[in-house]
């Protein structure tokens, strides 16, 4: 079965053609289109931003795709056998995306039909705007080309990303599953059945990293930044282990909730804490150390007890689904499962359990269109007409 999927719940434009036979899957093309540049000065994602960047990079992904599969396509262009009764549907779905229209009209009418069996899109969560852009260029597609679509759930793909690079998936399988969306424990009985054991109340754990990063000044998403900073933290010497201490908020409730925004806060006061203590000092503005803002050294430290706090918390709640629930997998997904000194602990707790451990490469773990597609290949095609953006779609769904 070959499957292309696309990808646009949040910032990421993404799109990938996938082969898989017999549970093996090829990843055949895989391209990304990264918007951070554009939200990088809101600290975060601008929904109305994102949506019209997906507009913009949606055909050039998939014209990518198609050629780097060598579908040229110029030697059976659909030009005259798509009849004006299809190209007037297609502009009623697009009539909200008029520039999508046009440069679905100006090339994709003119390169021949990729030989597809079905085409996976996010339907949610992730915010809508940017979802429905996916959505709709899906059922454009679809229109197009006769080929049925699969809507799927975004963190389903994140949990079966590691299977897109041959590994084995032994069920039932405990999910930790944490983005920048979300923050998530979850149980699997199959690629297909999904029950939700415990979420955030507030801040996702991407997002208090990409929060925490913003306080010290770092550039968004501000995971990776941070992980840096920590690892150099980590590196120095004893002598400043306890300078600064953090909480680990609902460490020792005995549910498998989580939340981040305490973290946070309790960061950014630290932060004034030092620099209140501080007074303005020209030298050390003249030396590009910022005035009397936190120095290096401190950021370092302050990143590596942000960590340390994060990855306890994680740790702890996910030893605790562990206990109660047997399962032959842990399964870590999600763009901060891309943090190795987070998933180092993670495997030793698994390890610890006596269960499989699962992550995926940096590349899938963040969010990318191949994970959509082997999502894709375990959900079913649905009518068009039921195909909606769905912002806080839940994983059982
Ligand atoms: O899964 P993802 O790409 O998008 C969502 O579905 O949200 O996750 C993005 C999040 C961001 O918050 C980013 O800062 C975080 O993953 N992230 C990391 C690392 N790489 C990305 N967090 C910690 N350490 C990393 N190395
Ligand atoms: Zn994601």
């Amino acid at each position: 079965m070959k499957i292309l999927a696309i990808e646009t719940s949040c910032d990421d434009t993404a799109v990938a053609l996938l082969e898989i036979k017999k549970n093996k899957i090829k990843i055949l093309a895989d391209t990304i289109v990264s918007q951070a540049k554009i939200h990088e000065k809101y600290g975060g994602v601008f929904p109305m931003k994102a949506k019209m960047a997906h507009a913009k990079n949606l055909v050039p992904a998939l014209l990518k795709v198609l050629s780097d599969y060598n579908i040229k396509g110029t030697e059976f262009p659909l030009g005259n056998l798509v009849s004006k009764s299809k190209i007037d549907r297609v502009k009623k779905i697009l009539e909200r995306e008029p520039e999508l229209f046009d440069a679905v009209e100006k090339h994709l009418l003119y390169i021949s039909p990729p030989e597809i069996d079905r085409i996976a899109v996010t339907y949610g969560p992730g915010l809508e705007p940017a979802l429905w852009v996916g959505i709709n260029f899906a059922k454009a597609l679809s229109i197009l080309w006769n080929v049925p679509v699969v809507p799927v759930n975004h963190m389903r793909g994140h949990f079966l990303a590691p299977l897109a690079e041959s590994k084995t998936i032994k069920f039932p399988a405990l999910g930790l599953l944490i983005s920048g969306g979300h923050t998530e424990l979850i149980l699997a009985k199959s690629p297909a059945s999904y029950k939700l054991l415990g979420t955030t109340r507030d801040d996702a754990c991407g997002e208090a990293y990409d929060k925490v990063a913003r306080i010290l000044d770092l550039p968004y998403p501000g995971g990776p930044h941070i992980a840096r900073l920590a690892a150099e933290g980590r590196k120095s010497k004893v002598e400043s282990r306890n300078e600064f201490k953090l909480p680990r908020p609902m460490i020792h409730t005995k549910n498998l909730e989580f939340s981040f925004a305490g973290l946070k806060t309790a960061v950014l006061y630290l932060v004034r804490k030092v620099e209140s203590t501080r007074l303005p000092s020209p030298e050390r503005s003249k030396s590009g150390q910022g005035g009397w803002k936190v120095e290096q050294k401190e950021k370092e430290n302050i990143a590596r007890e942000f960590e340390e706090a994060v990855k306890d918390v994680l740790v702890v709640k996910t030893g605790k689904a562990l206990e109660v629930n047997k399962v032959k997998t842990l399964v870590v997904g999600g763009g901060v499962s891309a943090n190795a000194y987070i998933m180092k602990n993670l495997e030793k707790l698994a390890l610890k359990f006596d269960v499989k451990f699962l992550g995926s490469s940096p590349a899938l773990a963040t969010d990318n269109a191949v994970m959509i597609g082997v999502a894709g290949y375990f959900a079913r095609p649905s009518p068009l007409s039921k195909i909606k953006a769905t912002g806080n779609l839940p994983i059982e769904t």
